[in-house]
């Protein structure tokens, strides 16, 4: 009887919009998110309005995906397959988790949003969607219709007199957000072809950055970053402004090819200046606070965490007792980490925490006191048992 749609305001959704009205002929509620996108969304009160739409909501999320999604992420160091740090991933349940809310308040049975049936998106708005509604109906149009190509998509715009605003068609599919912008499919679909230099957005060429380095420290207060250079910010506004410094100077550029959950292998290259900087200084700073098993067992946990992530499972049980246990952790990782940003890299500088384990009485080669180093011969004999034992097997044997 009513169905909300995850809309942009592109042709993909505008598209989407008009074809639900026409295909199921009831109304259609729009939902915009604001994710730090970049764009302008009062313009597509109109343009939704235009296409079809019943009405249409839009919501600034930036400082809840920021603070309830970004963040919980970056406690666990997630990266998935060694280089992605989910920008798009951590995306999708933020915005289905507003849009099923506000199915709930207009008493819609039914969800749509734009993903292909060949990607990754289409499970995490989907998981999400049923982990908050068992009973919802989900209409996923490209996986329905046989339009297969921009071509079809503008020929239908045009045939139902769609407002399409013509953005230059660009070589290449883009999704941007507060923590990352993505590009893939078109030209990048080569894994051989060097993206152009054109491509980007969030950062400079790395040889166009400045030739003296630029210090930041970033302060963390019980497991999340609090402060940049001392100024106390918002989760957003740190995210934004971290983008900023560490865009210009070329910081967080990543060109992968990444294992999508479907089953293909898929080329990624993704911009993730301020990510990059927060998950570097965020290491630095477990380094001194956490114990080492908690640290091991917290590593040993991130591709499994990544998977879970990128998979869509945000909204399911073993990602929040992951979670339990890893914020557990998090509340002794509070102090200040200095970084260098120095054309494409981030490099830690120095790390200081009220709660640091960090003893330099222990450390030393200097004379000691605290740590007796005979100690240290029954530590690697009993160690070196086993290794004996078979040592002495062998060699009796032959
Ligand atoms: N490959 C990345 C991921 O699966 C980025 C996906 C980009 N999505 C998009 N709608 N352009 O997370
Ligand atoms: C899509 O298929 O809609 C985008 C790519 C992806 O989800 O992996």
């Amino acid at each position: 009887n009513k169905i909300v749609l995850a809309y942009s305001g592109g042709l993909d959704t505008s598209v989407i919009l008009r074809w639900l009205v026409d295909t199921y002929e009831c109304p259609v509620v729009a939902f915009a998110a604001d994710l730090g996108q970049g764009e302008e969304l009062e313009p597509l009160v109109e343009k939704a309005k235009a296409t079809g739409a019943e009405s249409i909501e839009i919501k600034d999320l930036r400082e809840e995906f920021v603070r309830d999604f970004v963040f919980p992420m970056l406690r666990a160091n997630a990266v998935y397959e060694g280089s992605y740090l989910l920008g798009t991933s951590i995306a999708r349940p933020c915005i289905a988790k507003s849009q099923m809310e506000l199915a709930a308040r207009t008493n819609a049975d039914a969800v749509s949003h734009g993903a292909t049936g060949k990607g990754n998106d289409q499970v995490r708005f989907e998981l999400t969607y049923l982990s908050m509604n068992p009973e919802i109906i989900v209409i996923a149009p490209w996986r329905i219709w046989d339009m297969r190509s921009r071509t079809d998509l503008l020929a239908y715009a045009q045939k139902r007199g769609i407002p399409v605003t013509s953005s230059a068609e660009k070589p290449y599919s883009m999704d941007r957000n507060m923590l990352h912008l993505s590009f893939e499919g078109g030209i990048l679909e080569d894994p051989w072809a060097e993206p152009p230099e054109t491509m980007f957005v969030l950062t400079v060429d790395p040889r166009k950055a400045p030739d003296t380095p630029e210090e930041i420290t970033v302060s963390f207060k019980a497991g999340d970053p609090v402060a940049v250079d001392g100024k106390v910010l918002s989760p957003a506004e740190l995210l934004s402004s971290l983008n900023t410094v560490a865009g210009r100077n070329g910081v967080g550029r990543v060109d992968m090819v990444e294992n999508r959950y479907v089953g293909m292998k898929s080329r990624g290259v993704y911009e993730t200046p301020g990510g990059t900087v927060l998950h570097a200084a965020r290491r630095a700073l477990e380094s001194i606070t956490l114990d080492r098993e908690v640290m091991f067992l917290k590593d040993e946990w991130i591709p499994r965490y990544a998977s879970l992530v990128y998979n869509g499972y945000w909204f399911a049980p073993e990602r929040r007792m992951l979670q339990a246990a890893i914020d557990e952790a998090a509340g002794a990782v509070t102090g200040d980490v200095r970084l260098k940003l120095y054309k494409g890299n981030v490099t830690v500088t120095g790390r200081r925490s009220d709660k640091s384990l960090y003893d330099p009485r222990f450390a030393t080669f200097e004379e000691d006191r605290v740590y007796t180093q005979s100690d240290a011969e029954g530590f690697i004999r009993l160690n070196a048992l086993r290794l004996r034992i078979r040592s002495m097997m062998e060699k009796s044997s032959t």
